[in-house]
């Protein structure tokens, strides 16, 4: 029996068991046998949940490219590694195999060195899905620089606060993007971004859209000469377990966005792992995840993960409705695609259209379907499980977060009977607990509670970059000894978890996390307006839309309501970008507050919900009298 790939319930039970009570052992044995490692860990694992300390193979030397990518060369040298599929469906897909993956990656990393970049510095990436941002990510972790990517639909403010938080010297980018029948920008934003950004020496500039872009002097450059002229092998540097490896931001609920420290070693076995087990992954499969490799999603399962495993990995540019609400299944057929991993979200979208679309394709090839960002509702998961499976392919619900850096709870197809909105059973070495308020662990099956995990595992974030107090304070300090994950769960009867959803102020819009309170700031920013409140709403399609209370500097009717919002919005979408943009805009003259001044969002969910007949006690509020008025004026 092997660790690494399991192949039925029993085994997984087995796996299961011998994961909790050696978890060491356990992982030891998976990293053992998988990788190639220039030197061998002293100790599995350290950890010290007071310090909020977590080290995986420590004493370990490797390069995780070296595991992506070379050691593939002689085995799979010819086969496809990425398979791009661009957004006009009349442009020709690209396959690189692993030969050219490597010849492009060491190119790259010798361009990085050439400009400074060394072991440690931080290089930004803002680039659409494009070949050169797997390759940047990877050129990055070849010569040890620490990626840090922001999903190239952020604002340019939005950028700019990543850059300077991280001090990133360098932007990787490109001259715009294309994005169903439009095109973007991408280079204006950059450049508006980084007139507040001291850290940045040079910006590299991929050519995508052809535009007729200026290049600042001295800053700028691009790409493509630089790799024409780069030697086309670069030796790996030789990186410590637990040095970074990337960057990620994620929202909170309340301050600046967190930027998630991913570490080598443990992210590397973890999401190698979970995607071979996940996806059932065979050799020679396809599997396409439909993310952007701005987010999490994209960096552990269309880069880190399929390429650990040798596997053939799609990258799709364009959008779901471009040219109509058949591109998926046009893709899908197209290039036999075995795994294909999406939202909810895309699920409900497509879902509202018409069969036709999906059923003049031949989705024959598939054999797993996945979801992942948020909740699925039952009616999304039977259509997937009808119309895109057709109820043969199993559909793994895999819950995680950027924190985690890999899939947590998730049936294992063909394993796990599954059940429609359940993610199921935590994977092997994850430790689930339910914690009540009080802090109690909540035992036994039927309950609820706050979903932790009670002991690490390798792809744990280690830290909040540039703030170790913050990281403890947001995971740690909930619960003794366990990190929260600031969701809510359910332990059905045979054992199975089901995500309720977030249990603090993050709103999940489109599988998008957003913190209410960078979106409120930037309301505030308009001069109109004296404070505002926003809370999530449930919507058809985006499973969660934004609800904004907006009270005004100046009392009275309000004219122009209309303008209001549209610039409201468009503060929203300077600053963080327009998936932040609010569904409704109420303005109102207060919002109900506690004595000590803190607002009531729980009151304003339920008007939101239009759940007006459980408000609770409202007598104790510093201002009960604006309760009746919001309801009386809702939208
Ligand atoms: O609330 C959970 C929800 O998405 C959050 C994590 O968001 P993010 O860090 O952006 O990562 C998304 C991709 C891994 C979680 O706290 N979430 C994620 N997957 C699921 C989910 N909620 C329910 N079911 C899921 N399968």
């Amino acid at each position: 029996m092997s660790n690494y790939h399991v192949k039925t319930l029993e085994e997984y039970f087995q796996v299961y068991r011998k994961s909790v009570r050696n978890p060491e052992l356990f992982w030891e044995e998976i990293a053992e046998e998988h990788f190639v490692w220039r030197k061998k860990w002293d100790t599995v694992l350290d950890y010290d949940f007071e310090k909020t300390e977590f080290k995986w193979f420590e004493g370990a030397k490797l390069n995780i490219t070296e595991n992506c990518i070379d050691r593939h060369l002689h085995i799979r040298g010819d086969k496809t590694a990425i398979l791009f599929e661009p957004n006009n469906p009349k442009e020709e897909a690209q396959h690189i195999s692993y030969k050219e993956l490597h010849k492009r990656v060491c190119k790259f990393a010798n361009v990085l060195k050439d400009h400074g970049i060394k072991k440690g510095d931080r290089v930004c990436i803002y680039l659409p899905m494009i070949p050169e941002l797997a390759i940047s990510v990877l050129a990055c972790a070849r010569i040890g620089a620490v990626h840090s990517v922001v999903f190239a639909g952020f604002s340019s403010t939005a950028l700019a606060t990543r850059i300077n938080d991280c001090e990133a010297k360098m932007v990787i980018t490109s001259d715009g993007s294309y994005r169903g029948a439009k095109t973007i920008d991408l280079k204006s934003i950059v450049d508006e971004a980084l007139e507040d950004c001291p850290s940045i020496e040079n910006v590299l500039v991929a050519k995508r859209i052809n535009s007729d872009i200026q290049l600042k002097e001295g800053r700028d450059k691009w790409l493509a000469p630089l790799l024409e002229e780069a030697y086309q092998d670069c030796v790996p540097e030789i990186m410590d377990a637990e040095d970074p490896l990337f960057i990620l931001y994620t929202s909170g609920s309340t301050g600046s966005p967190k930027g998630m420290l991913h570490t080598t070693a443990g992210y590397m076995v973890y999401t190698a792992y979970t995607f071979k087990n996940v996806f059932n992954y065979k050799e020679n499969d396809v599997y396409w995840c439909t993310a952007d490799i701005g987010w999490i999603t994209g960096h552990s399962y269309i880069v880190y993960g399929p390429l650990a495993n040798g596997a053939t990995t799609v990258m799709f540019e364009g959008v779901p409705s471009y040219p109509d609400f058949g591109r998926f299944w046009e893709i899908v057929e197209k290039h036999n695609i075995n795994q294909f991993y999406t939202a909810p979200t895309a699920i409900r979208a497509l879902a509202k259209e018409n069969l036709e679309f999906v059923d003049s394709h031949n989705l024959s090839s598939v054999k797993v379907l996945g979801t992942v960002g948020e909740p699925i509702n039952e009616e999304a998961w039977h259509w997937y499980n009808d119309n895109v499976g057709k109820k043969k392919s199993p559909i793994v619900d895999t819950w995680w977060q950027t924190e985690t850096g890999g899939i947590m709870i998730s049936p294992l197809p063909y394993i796990t009977p599954t059940k429609p909105t359940y993610a199921t059973l935590p994977l092997p070495g994850i430790q689930i607990a339910l914690m009540d308020e009080n802090g109690k662990e909540v035992k036994g099956n039927q309950v609820d509670g706050r979903l932790c995990i009670k002991y690490p595992w390798p792809s744990m974030a280690r830290t909040i970059w540039g703030n170790h107090q913050r990281y403890k304070e947001t995971y740690f300090s909930a619960f003794d000894d366990m990190y929260f994950t600031g969701d809510g769960a359910l332990r059905d009867e045979v054992g199975y978890y089901r995500i309720t959803g977030r249990v603090d102020d993050v709103i999940i819009v489109s599988g998008h996390n957003l913190g209410t309170a960078p979106i409120e700031d930037a309301i505030n920013e308009h001069p109109a307006v004296a404070e505002s409140a926003i809370v999530g709403f449930p919507h058809e399609v985006k499973g969660n839309a934004l609800y904004g209370y907006v009270i005004l500097k100046e009392t009275g009717e309000v004219r122009n309501q209309d303008n209001l919002r549209k610039e409201i919005n468009q503060i929203i979408t300077e600053h963080i970008g327009p998936i932040a943009k609010l569904d409704k805009i109420q303005f109102t003259e207060g919002v109900p507050k506690t004595r000590s001044g803190k607002i009531m969002r729980r009151i304003l969910r339920k008007i939101a919900h239009n759940e007006l007949d459980n408000l609770g006690d409202v007598s104790t509020l510093l201002n009960p009298e604006v309760v009746q008025n919001i309801i009386d004026n809702r939208l």
